[in-house]
Parts: structure tokens; sequence; C-alpha cells
């Protein structure tokens, strides 16, 4: 089922199993309904499984997917959404299968023309503070009005809300939401 997008996506780095409840606690105390857990530890698919469990409430999906074998893995585990750094047309068409949302990183018109080729409108923009930030996503809309950005790679406090002003920005994505989750979380303790 493709789900409607969060306004924020965590994207989340699980070292060890004991870590998800802290981090999904974390966020959803901080009113962020959304993890993106990522492929870039050996426990990602085991921790998607257990959050989409035990957090129902949250809409938990994949990262850092960047080939089909991680993808299937991810949605044998529940995963609600799938993201990548890149484009793979391999993931585009599983997710196209299963009428899961898909949302691969372009930066280039080229890259952008490739996922519109396939069917795919939302992309992320990464890593947004290099390509150009929001300079960058301006120029893209103009040609590619019809696509919308999911900034992440260097979006901190500082710069969110101008991303957000955007009309063109569907989500923002970043680890700084963990970071700052956890933080506001020690401060509660
Ligand atoms: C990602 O994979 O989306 C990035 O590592 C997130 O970048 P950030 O840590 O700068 O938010």
């Amino acid at each position: 089922m493709v789900i409607k997008m969060e306004k924020f996506i965590p994207v989340v780095v699980i070292k060890e199993m004991g870590e998800t409840d802290k981090i999904l606690t974390a966020l959803k105390n901080s009113g962020i309904n959304c993890a993106e857990i990522t492929f870039r530890t050996a426990c990602a698919a085991e921790a998607i499984k257990y959050a989409v469990k035990n957090y129902p409430d949250m809409l938990i999906g994949a990262g850092t997917v960047i080939n089909a074998q991680q993808c299937e893995a991810a949605l044998a585990a529940g995963a609600a959404f799938i993201v990548s750094p890149g484009l793979s047309v391999e993931v585009a068409k599983i997710c196209k299968q299963r009428n899961i949302s898909y949302y691969p990183g372009c930066v280039t018109p080229t890259e952008i023309m490739a996922a519109l080729d396939l069917g795919i409108t939302t992309v992320k923009f990464f890593p947004a503070n290099i390509y150009g930030g929001l300079k960058a996503l301006k120029a893209l809309s103009a040609p590619f009005p019809q696509v919308k950005f999911i900034p992440t790679g260097g979006v901190d406090r500082g710069n969110i809300d101008e991303f957000l002003a955007f009309d063109k920005v569907a989500a923002i994505g970043g680890s700084f939401f963990v970071k700052e989750a956890l933080d506001k979380m020690e401060v509660e303790k």
C-alpha cells in the first residue's frame, strides 16, 4: 500500500537491537512518527521487523537500500517505504510491483528523468548540502515542476525552515532528528 509520507524522516542507524526502543521512543516523544531504519548495519531488517511490530502507530521504512536483496529483506520485515542514496532500477521495479513508495536519491536532471521514466515523482535529494541545497532544488524545479524533493544530508535546525518553506519539498530527511530526540530525552530524564 502506498502510504502518505510523514513530513520528517529521521535517518536511523541501529548498531545493535538493544538501541531500537530507546531511539524509537525518543522520536515518538518528540512527536515524530516516522523512522527510516538504514541498511548500514547488520541488524537493519531485524530492527525494522521489531519496530513494525512494537510501534504500530509509527511509519517504519528502510533506508540506504542499494540493491534488490536488501529491498526484499526490508519488505519482508514490513517496511512501509524504501529510500536509497541513489536510483536503483531493480529496487524501483520491486517497489512498483508491491505498490510500496520508493524514494531514490536523485540530484541531476538525468537522474530525475530516470526516476520519472519509472513512474517516480518524489525523490530524495542527497547529499542536499553538497549538491547545491535549496538553490539547486529551485533550479531543478523549473524543468521538473511535477517533482517533489526530500532534501537529506546536512539538513539541521539552522536550515530546515528554508527547505520547508519551498512548496516542492515533500519532506525532510536527516539524522539530526534522532540526535535531537535523544538529547531531549536525556535532558528530561
Ligand atoms: C542519509 O543517508 O540520508 C544521510 O546520512 C543523512 O545525512 P545527515 O546525517 O547529514 O542528516
